[in-house]
């Protein structure tokens, strides 16, 4: 069974690929490799001994896109992951952001449409609660005002798909929200590949640890939590993987109850910024240089998710301890240099 994967060769997108064809399912690529690299496929051909077919597209060209859809009108579901996702860039350039974002998902759209694919499962992101004033956030948590066109781009997004899957009964879709998605394989062949400096905690916190950047520094220590340093729910990528082969398998079966659904994947634990360095030093004996500075602009205090949903309706749950994701992207840290 074909599964097209739009930006397989990221970050999630990849361990996704692994997992799909654990499975036994065929998975077509497709990536225009502008924030990863072609070297991904022979990872994901170590691990599973199978090399995925692989399409060189941009997404936001419609006549490629049409094009791909034709030379793959046999898909019977899309993962779209294909995205620019840095917050603060998104903010320097937010037509390029809305652009991107936007177009790509409308072109796969257009292309899941004329091939009747009945299934697509798009990566959004807790960014759509923003400060919830009640935690853990459920599905049914109140989307806020995005702080960032980045976040803005999956609240439209998740909008688009709606209006679509409501005039076409015949398309299902599944859209999740991740939460902070950070380890990696623990084969160590695939992993984040993050472009120049990190924005993210976990690499830029490896790369310390590695000693390739000098210091960790702490995005505040005056939130209203038990620390200070503010609150995230990190759910390990393989988990993240896995709940992608679930949902594919949800439509695949007709087992939806709408033909569009909500599902947050999380762990439903929240850990703090200093939580996260103790367990990292305490997972692989390395300790981290970090200092505390002043809070990052457009950061929220803290967020987690109520999993209920997706534990019940999915029948899936991350099991991974944090002290494993951490060794992982430890491993890969070591093994990337
Ligand atoms: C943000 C977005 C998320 C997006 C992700 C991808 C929001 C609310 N979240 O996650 O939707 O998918 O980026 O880029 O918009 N930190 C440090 N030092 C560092 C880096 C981070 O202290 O050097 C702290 C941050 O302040 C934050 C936590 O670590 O409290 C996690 O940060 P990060 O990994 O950047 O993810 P988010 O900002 O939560």
């Amino acid at each position: 069974m074909k599964i097209l994967v739009t930006g397989g060769t990221g970050y999630i997108g990849s361990h996704t690929v692994v997992e799909l064809q654990q499975e036994g399912f065929e998975v077509v690529i497709a990536d225009n490799l502008s924030n990863s690299n072609i070297g991904v496929l022979d990872g994901i051909e170590q691990i599973t001994g199978n090399r995925p077919l692989f399409e060189l597209v941009d997404l936001t060209d419609a006549t490629a896109t049409r094009d791909l859809f034709s030379r793959h009108d046999d898909t019977r579901a899309i993962i779209h992951f294909a995205a620019l996702k840095a917050v603060g860039e998104s903010v320097e350039k937010p037509l390029e952001y809305y652009a991107n974002n936007l177009n790509s998902l409308i072109n796969v759209l257009v292309g899941a449409r004329a091939c009747q694919v009945p299934g697509l499962v798009f990566s959004s992101s807790c960014t759509v609660y923003g400060q919830a004033e009640t935690l853990p956030v459920t599905e049914n948590t109140p989307r806020r005002a995005a702080e960032s066109p980045y976040g803005n781009t999956k609240m439209m997004c998740e909008d688009i798909l709606k209006d679509v899957a409501r005039v076409d009964p015949s398309l299902n879709v599944i859209a999740l929200r991740y939460f902070n998605p950070i380890g990696a394989h623990p084969s160590a062949r695939i992993g984040e590949l993050p472009v120049g400096v990190p924005n993210n905690l976990i690499p830029y916190l490896t790369q310390v640890a590695a000693g390739i950047r000098e210091e960790l520094r702490v995005f505040g220590d005056d939130y209203n939590t038990p620390d200070g340093s503010a609150i995230r729910d990190y759910i390990d990528v393989v988990d993240l993987a896995r709940a992608h082969v679930v949902a594919i398998q949800r439509l695949l079966e007709g087992k939806n109850t709408r033909n569009h659904e909500y599902f947050n994947i999380g762990t439903g634990r929240g850990l703090s910024v200093l939580e996260i360095i103790r367990a990292f030093e305490r997972a692989t004996g390395v300790k981290v240089n970090y200092r505390i500075v002043p809070r990052r602009p457009g950061d929220i205090e803290k967020v987690w998710a109520d999993t209920t949903l997706a534990n019940e309706t999915l029948g899936w749950k991350a099991t991974t301890p944090i002290e494993e994701t951490l060794r992982d992207a430890w491993r890969w840290q070591q093994a990337s240099r």
